[in-house]
């Protein structure tokens, strides 16, 4: 098998923009088991937990440095009714869950829980408001009960159950997917809700919210740009409206249809190119939301967040198709290390990215058994955790030279390498994906401007791109200390095996 040799550009004093760790985001929905049976178990379970919270699933995600987590939905946002979540959990209300299962939702993990959470992982908040069903009044409220301090009603309230500290709360979503289940709006619709919610979530106090209005769905930049003319103020020098600090898209990968998406073990290596087609894609993407925004706001003022995205399945055989839940191979780690290419070379709009979802749905980084409760890390798992130094490091372009490795995909050409990297605190850290699925390839690394020592290699690979764990298997993908980095008179040269991930940290002199 002959050895693909691609020359790549670094220039280690030249640092560009920073990767805000944000990009490394994740979201929980209060859908299948992702809060119930996943992050939360209940007090009375016999799993280690604090209030409930399953502390080997906290264990694990602080790993991971995880920046901030999403909540609670989704589309689950939109119906969710945040005083039903507090008090007494015997005195909380129920409703049923009508886009996830028409399951019942008793409450029991609520704003107090979901903080607790948070603040076991050392992760940010990002709480995702009520538009579609809700009010302004009940939005404004939440803000108020979470963040205010001194005296107020919902304060008070606040101090009643238990919490005497206001807390900070950064991120702020107005509504979810308001196109679709977030109301079924028009943007301009959509426009005029935001601009009303957005001026009543409040600043209380030192607090300051950054507030992600919802936005497209993946490629309707007619959605993107209603939003900057709407949102914004139009003059010489754009201003985001004080009601608006970024807006949001979404982007899944999905190599079949939605009736048919394919399944997430069993696939062959054409569904298999298909599907790192589809996750390319996200690449003109962000540039096209990129462009929009570029034409209204030159200064990068308004932050561009991707807060859904990864593989979508067809649920595991036997579980419940409201539920979401789908296995993981290498296939969706190397789905996940594209996406992280892309996010860096995009560091300048790219604000934040939310994986969906952290446990048992879609993408997920943790699977927990219902019947064992054994917990699984998933080989994406590896990619969030091999690629963690990457968080708030300045990025640094990559020049791949030449004729890139490639596949033709129906009519597509997918470039079958692709490497991204950045440096932080006198270090540097290079990810690179081989995407071929039998070809394997070196990436001849020259590295300009400083010199890098102390050099270490990890790789993510396995004997079939199918490869995934399982409760009995938990490590049959999992990351390896990699020997097959070599000094050249310029820099490293990197053997990628077919279908790999590898990460290699060096000391910058
Ligand atoms: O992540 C699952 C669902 O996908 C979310 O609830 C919704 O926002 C999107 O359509």
């Amino acid at each position: 098998m002959s050895d693909d040799v691609v020359p790549a550009v670094i220039n280690l004093d030249v640092p560009g923009p920073v990767i805000n760790r944000h990009l490394y985001g994740h979201f929980a929905e209060h859908l299948g088991r992702c809060i119930y049976g996943g992050f939360y178990v209940g007090e009375d379970s016999d799993l280690p937990n604090e209030g409930g919270i399953r502390l080997d699933v906290v264990e694990a995600l602080k790993a991971l440095n995880i920046p901030n987590l999403r909540w609670p939905g989704g589309c689950f946002a939109d119906e969710y009714h945040w005083m039903d979540g507090i008090g007494p959990k015997r005195e909380r209300p129920s409703m049923v869950n009508t886009h996830w299962g028409n399951v019942e939702e008793n409450n029991h993990f609520g704003t107090h829980e979901f903080m607790a959470l948070c603040e076991l992982l050392g992760a940010e908040p990002y709480i995702s408001g009520n538009v579609g069903s809700g009010t302004v009044k009940e939005m404004s409220d939440w803000v108020e009960y979470l963040t205010r301090d001194g005296d107020s009603p919902m304060v008070r309230l606040r101090k009643a159950n238990g919490r005497e500290e206001p807390w900070k709360i950064r991120f702020w979503g107005l509504g979810n997917e308001a196109w679709g289940c977030g109301g079924h709006m028009s943007a301009q619709q959509y426009a005029a809700e935001a601009r009303r919610f957005g001026t009543y979530c409040r600043d209380h106090g030192g607090n300051r919210l950054y507030r992600i209005a919802a936005g497209a769905n993946s490629g309707d930049y007619a959605w993107t740009e209603t939003l900057m003319k709407q949102l914004g103020e139009l003059g010489c020098a754009y201003r985001p409206a004080p009601f608006m600090q970024a807006l949001s898209f979404h982007y899944y990968t999905i190599p079949g249809t939605w009736q048919d998406k394919g399944d997430a073990t069993v696939f062959d290596t054409d569904d298999y190119y298909r599907t790192m087609v589809k996750a390319a894609h996200v690449d003109e993407l962000i540039t096209g939301h990129s462009n929009v925004m570029d034409c209204y706001d030159p200064g990068k003022n308004v932050g561009l967040v991707l807060d859904e995205w990864g593989t979508w399945w067809n649920v595991e055989p036997g579980t419940d198709p409201g539920f979401l839940y789908q296995q993981n191979t290498l296939r969706d780690a190397l789905v996940a290390s594209l996406h992280f290419d892309v996010f860096h070379r995009h560091a300048d709009r790219l604000v934040m990215a939310n994986i969906a979802q952290t446990v048992n749905v879609l993408q997920a980084m943790i699977l927990t058994d219902p019947d064992t409760k054994a917990l699984v890390l998933t080989p994406t798992y590896h990619v969030f955790e091999m690629n963690k130094g990457h968080q708030d490091a300045a990025s640094l372009r990559v020049d791949l030279k030449g004729a890139l490795p490639s596949r033709e995909v129906g009519g597509t050409s997918l470039a079958t390498v692709s490497v991204s990297a950045s440096r932080k605190d006198g270090r540097v850290l290079i990810s690179l994906s081989n995407l071929d699925a039998d070809q394997q390839a070196d990436v001849e690394l020259d590295l300009r401007g400083g010199t890098v020592t102390d050099v270490r290699a990890r790789i993510l690979t396995a004997g079939s791109l199918q490869a995934h764990n399982t409760p009995d298997a938990p490590d049959t993908i999992a990351p390896r200390t990699h020997d097959q980095v070599t000094a050249t008179a310029s820099g490293l040269r990197v053997h990628l095996p077919a279908h790999s991930f590898v990460t290699v940290e060096g000391r910058l002199g």
